[in-house]
């Protein structure tokens, strides 16, 4: 068990030790990750946007009357963000620390709001398309709500408007519309859902968390975008990430509501212990102002035509791998992407294989093993940034070469994998010493784990990952 160290350790013995626990990782620059990371390339935002970011740290936003710069920054955040999505004169929304807290904190202001229109109903539900992100599935765990999901359309991977219909009951409080998706780019469509939400009396979150900055932009660029945001009436809340395709330092997200009687759902506020009064507006009550000024300072270093040329480069690449990728191995694009995401699918060539072979040539692209219950088959996801032209050749010829190396591959056994299971323990160590798991992390090559990923019910790979995360952090 590690202790903290008894002699102080200079600043240089810190970071030098910082620096070899990063030698494993994956560069955050230069391109060669495509998920997880948003990199404009711009170094001028960055470097102020980290200056920013250092300045303000220490500051704490649980109290805005203490620190009223940060009311001021968030205020000015968020009405920036907002003007993107066609806010109403009412429009108002909230700085949060990443997508999936938007996401909670508006799933929070629904079932609160339904509670005080239907007082009488125990649980309520969210309908959502399989295609939405975990986050729901997450707030509807911490949240006790119950979940119907949805498949989406096998050509489209958008869900259907009709199914939504069908499935919302007087026990419904919210339906959910991705702008776009993360796993196939694509948006559902919210016009539609728009109009059944106020048919129904359902409240409509859009979450535009990867799409919507650069959705606004690309319809600028000339691109058909159809209605996502406040324009379609019914949309009660948006959450659009700045942590994403604004390129902000990591933690930055705002969650929108139509007006501010839904927002108010969202807020906590506790007069009832012996301390200072609480009121958060947000999860966490003892809050950084760094990702705040990062953001707020990324937001006036790229500024808007910035943005639009960010965008165009995106929007460039897109189109570029659209094109390459299936010439160049056997692989297809999924859905017609509308953002700057990606999926892609193969008949003959074992994509998990082959995400192992990027990673040996340095890249690292992202294995979505697929739900089949649902017809969704595995699928290799892109998330393209305006650096990616730096690269993009290379990128190209280094896929088209792993395809082909893995194109004789049968993939991986999945009863040889299963064999190597000590069944008579069942239990998650097992299964995790079979794919190559152990306690200080993942094989270098993934394609066992994903293939288990795939095959094993959701119940048992859920409690693999919560008992790794509590393996490995100590
Ligand atoms: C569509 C969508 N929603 C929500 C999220 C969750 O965002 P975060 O990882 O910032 O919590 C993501 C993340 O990729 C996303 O793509």
């Amino acid at each position: 068990m590690r202790t903290i160290p008894d002699r102080p350790w200079t600043a240089e013995e810190i970071l030098q030790q910082l620096e070899t626990y990063r030698q494993d990782d994956m560069r955050a620059e230069g391109g060669r990750v495509w998920a997880y990371l948003y990199d404009s390339g711009l170094h001028h935002a960055e470097a102020v946007a980290r200056e920013a970011f250092m300045r303000f740290q220490a500051l704490n936003a649980l109290d805005f009357t203490v620190f009223p710069s940060l009311l001021r920054l968030e205020n000015e955040t968020v009405q920036m963000t907002a003007a993107r999505f066609h806010p109403g004169p009412d429009t108002v929304g909230t700085f949060t620390s990443g997508g999936t807290e938007s996401i909670m904190l508006a799933v929070k202001a629904a079932r609160d709001w339904f509670r005080d229109k239907r007082p009488g109903v125990a649980q309520p539900e969210m309908v959502i398309p399989v295609t939405a992100h975990a986050a729901f599935h997450k707030a509807a765990h911490w949240l006790g709500l119950r979940l119907r999901i949805l498949p989406v359309d096998p050509v489209t991977f958008t869900v259907d408007p009709a199914a939504v219909e069908a499935a919302i009951t007087p026990e419904t409080c919210l339906i959910v519309a991705s702008a776009v998706n993360y796993s196939h780019g694509v948006m559902d469509p919210i016009e539609e859902l728009g109009r059944i939400a106020e048919r129904h009396g359902v409240w409509l979150h859009v979450d535009a968390c990867i799409g919507g900055f650069l959705l606004h932009d690309l319809a600028r660029l000339g691109e058909t975008v159809p209605a996502f945001d406040f324009q379609v009436p019914g949309v009660t809340s948006l959450s659009v990430d700045l942590h994403k395709y604004a390129y902000a330092p990591k933690g930055a997200s705002v969650v929108l509501f139509r007006t501010r009687d839904f927002r108010k759902y969202q807020y906590f506020a506790c007069t009832r212990w012996s301390g200072y009064p609480v009121l958060n507006t947000t999860l966490q009550s003892t809050k950084s102002g760094g990702p705040l000024a990062g953001a707020w300072a990324v937001l006036h270093a790229i500024g808007d035509e910035g943005y639009l040329q960010l965008a165009k480069r995106v929007l460039e690449i897109r189109k570029r791998l659209e094109r390459d990728l299936p010439q160049r191995a056997d692989v297809r694009v999924l859905g017609r992407p509308q953002a700057g995401l990606l999926a892609l699918a193969s008949d003959t060539i074992h994509l998990f294989v082959l995400a192992d072979e990027m990673r040996r040539r340095g890249w690292y692209v992202q294995v979505q093993p697929g739900r089949p219950e649902y017809g969704l088959d595995p699928s290799l996801h892109l998330t393209v940034t305006p650096v990616r032209d730096q690269h993009l050749d290379e990128f190209l010829a280094d896929f088209a070469e792993a395809a082909r190396r893995t194109a004789s591959s049968q993939g991986v056994d999945v009863n040889a994998v299963l064999s190597r299971m000590e069944f008579a323990q069942a239990d998650v160590d097992a299964v995790l010493t079979a794919a190559g798991v152990g306690p200080e992390g993942l094989p270098q090559d993934m394609a066992a784990v994903n293939t288990l990923l795939r095959v094993l019910p959701p119940e048992l790979t859920e409690q693999l990952f919560i008992h790794l995360a509590n393996t490995w952090f100590r």
